[in-house]
């Protein structure tokens, strides 16, 4: 069984992908993490995020850069939005998520495109999303935690940049597949989101 679950930054699917995970069994990729491992090499080559050339160069990337927590920052988030626009760099990353959705005990892969590119066959796809002022309060709330100085405006700023440039792009933007069951998180708790999220895989299998 693949489980897809789509959306846009901070809608709460990296947390629904997760618990999937863990309620079904199955093993599970946050597909964010490669483009965010692209975004990160080019910074520390120094390269340019736009630059189709250092981009692809920087797919090279070591597998020991996954466990960077320098990949969950805003900054890198944001190179990886700009490198993810580069076809190539889409094309030498689908092979690894491909393998991955196709095991042989089923996986659950979160990402922009899992339902409608990597894995079109997956048994059940989900577009989780949520308003862009919900998502920026809950990107707010993390970060405070964290201990980084945020302002929310700017958050929400940047992430409707984010959203504009991942609908956008030429090569799979971030649209629902046809078949996607869409969950609306902004007003649903962690719990709640899971819930219902448990719900749709069930009436989709
Ligand atoms: O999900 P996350 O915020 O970690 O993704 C970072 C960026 O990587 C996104 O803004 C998007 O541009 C890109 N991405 C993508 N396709 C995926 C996963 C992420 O284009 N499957």
């Amino acid at each position: 069984m693949i489980i897809a679950v789509d959306g846009p930054t901070a809608s709460g699917k990296g947390t629904i992908a997760k618990a999937l995970a863990a309620h079904f069994g199955l093993p599970h990729l946050d597909t964010g993490l490669l483009y965010r491992a692209v975004g990160r090499q080019v910074f520390l080559d120094g390269g340019d995020p736009d630059d189709a050339g250092d981009a692809l160069a920087a797919t090279a990337f070591p597998d020991t850069l996954l466990g960077d927590p320098a990949l969950r920052d805003e900054q890198t988030g944001g190179l990886a939005s700009r490198v993810s626009v580069h076809p190539a760099v889409r094309q030498a990353l689908f092979d690894r998520q491909r393998s991955f959705a196709t095991r042989d005990t089923g996986a659950v892969l979160d990402g922009r495109d899992i339902g409608t590119v990597i894995a079109p066959e997956a048994q059940a796809k989900l577009f989780v999303t949520a308003s862009v002022e919900a998502r920026a309060q809950r990107r707010f709330l993390e970060m405070r935690e964290r201990g980084a100085g945020v302002n929310l405006l700017e958050i929400q700023d940047d992430l409707r940049r984010r959203d504009e440039r991942d609908r956008n792009r030429a090569v799979a933007p971030l649209v629902p597949a046809p078949d996607a069951m869409v969950i609306d998180t902004s007003d649903l708790d962690k719990d709640e989101a899971v819930a219902a999220a448990i719900e749709a895989v069930e009436q989709a299998i």
